[in-house]
């Protein structure tokens, strides 16, 4: 238990390979592996440590982040590492409706509604001895909020229609892209059951504030879709490795997942082009759009300044850089800034990689 956790993680290179970008300063030089969840982000890194820290206990653990974070993959990395004997048994509470939802996960005996012409165990007996993982958690209605939270604090489950109880050894994680704080001040998820499931939360960031991630996720995954194919390497010209770093990724890493794939398809060449990429990448920015951050209000619990701030200043420099094809020195023009400023941020906020070849080129 000990032992193993160190060997978990594994430090890769992407470096030899990395196609076009020649440049040994790029910051995708490195990256880690944690159960198969790849990452060079240190917000990522940080929560892998915080996973392997819990794994191994019982805590009720609540996995926060928009979808296509990787969720799923941490639940599961999760269970793996708690070698708990048993199953680890998902359930989607969004897309199972309500009275369906509570045979679903507490099971029913024969007779127990119309329909039911067996008896059939639930989700939550299933997982006896191991982990049921919640997905999509706020989407459960409130009525199956309050049996949830008995079935937590009692450990004991009721099948609909039984008189009998079984007593469960469960791990439970939970999953949402929702802000569950807002929810239980709206009034739509029971606040005695927000604090039973945030025991330890575990915050995914979304994709495009992961310092490096974009780039060396469409690298791995490129790589794997190429090697599953038999076909040689692929790479990204830099005006695509631009293009993904601006780009929103509003479905995460399931969204650039789905995208190389397709990619690695549909290329013929070395390098894929800005030619080859679907229009809707060009519509939606993380870079173009309001110039000025509208500060419309700041929340009760506060904001992250320094986030912010830094959010704003990496929008600003990579749309001056797209502007003038990379060369720094124009970028600074543009920007008002020292042009050594300017190379210092561009360091320190790991923006480097593809605007290097960009410079070169131009
Ligand atoms: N860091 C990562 N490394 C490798 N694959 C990832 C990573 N994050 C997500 N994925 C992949 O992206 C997809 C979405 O991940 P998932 O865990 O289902 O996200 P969520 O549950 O937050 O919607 C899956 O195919 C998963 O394997
Ligand atoms: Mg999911």
């Amino acid at each position: 238990m000990h032992t193993s956790v160190a060997s978990i993680v594994e430090e890769g290179s992407l470096l030899p390979e990395i196609g076009t970008l020649t440049n040994q300063s790029v910051d995708t030089s490195s990256y880690h592996s944690f159960m198969g969840i790849v990452s060079a982000s240190p917000k990522m890194l940080k929560a892998f440590e915080l996973v392997k820290r819990v794994a191994t206990t019982n805590s009720t653990i609540l996995v926060l982040g928009e979808s296509g974070t990787g969720k799923e993959l941490i639940a599961r990395a999760i269970h793996r590492l708690s070698q708990r004997t048993g199953k680890l048994v998902p359930v989607n509470c969004g897309a199972i409706p309500e009275d369906i939802l509570e045979s679903e996960l507490f099971g029913h005996e024969k007779g127990a509604f119309t329909g039911a012409i067996s008896s059939r165990m639930g989700r939550f007996e299933m997982a006896n001895g191991g982990t049921i993982f919640l997905d999509e958690i706020g989407e459960m209605s409130p009525k199956l909020q309050v049996k949830l939270l008995r079935v937590l604090q009692e450990r004991r489950i009721e099948p609909v229609g039984s008189t009998r109880s079984i007593d469960l050894d469960v791990r439970v994680i939970t999953a949402t892209n929702k802000d569950l704080r807002e929810e239980v001040k709206a009034g739509r998820f029971r606040e005695d059951l927000y604090y039973r499931l945030q025991v330890v939360p575990v915050n995914l960031p979304p994709l495009r504030e992961r310092d490096n991630d974009i780039a060396v996720l469409s690298k791995y995954f490129m790589d794997q879709s190429c090697k599953s194919m038999s076909k040689g390497t692929i790479g990204f010209s830099p005006e695509v490795q631009q293009r993904f770093s601006a780009y929103s990724w509003p479905g995460n890493v399931r969204e650039l997942e789905n995208l190389v794939e397709r990619l690695a398809i549909l290329c013929d060449g070395k390098n894929v082009q800005l030619s080859d990429l679907p229009d809707y990448l060009f519509g939606d920015s993380n870079t173009s759009g309001a110039m000025l951050p509208v500060v419309a209000d700041i929340p009760e619990d506060g904001i992250d300044f320094n986030e912010l701030i830094n959010d704003y200043e990496k929008q600003l420099i990579t749309t001056a850089l797209e502007k003038t094809g990379g060369n720094k020195k124009a970028a600074a023009k543009l920007l008002n800034l020292n042009r050594t400023t300017l190379v210092e941020k561009i360091k320190k906020k790991g923006l480097n990689s593809s605007i290097e070849v960009l410079r070169e080129r131009n």
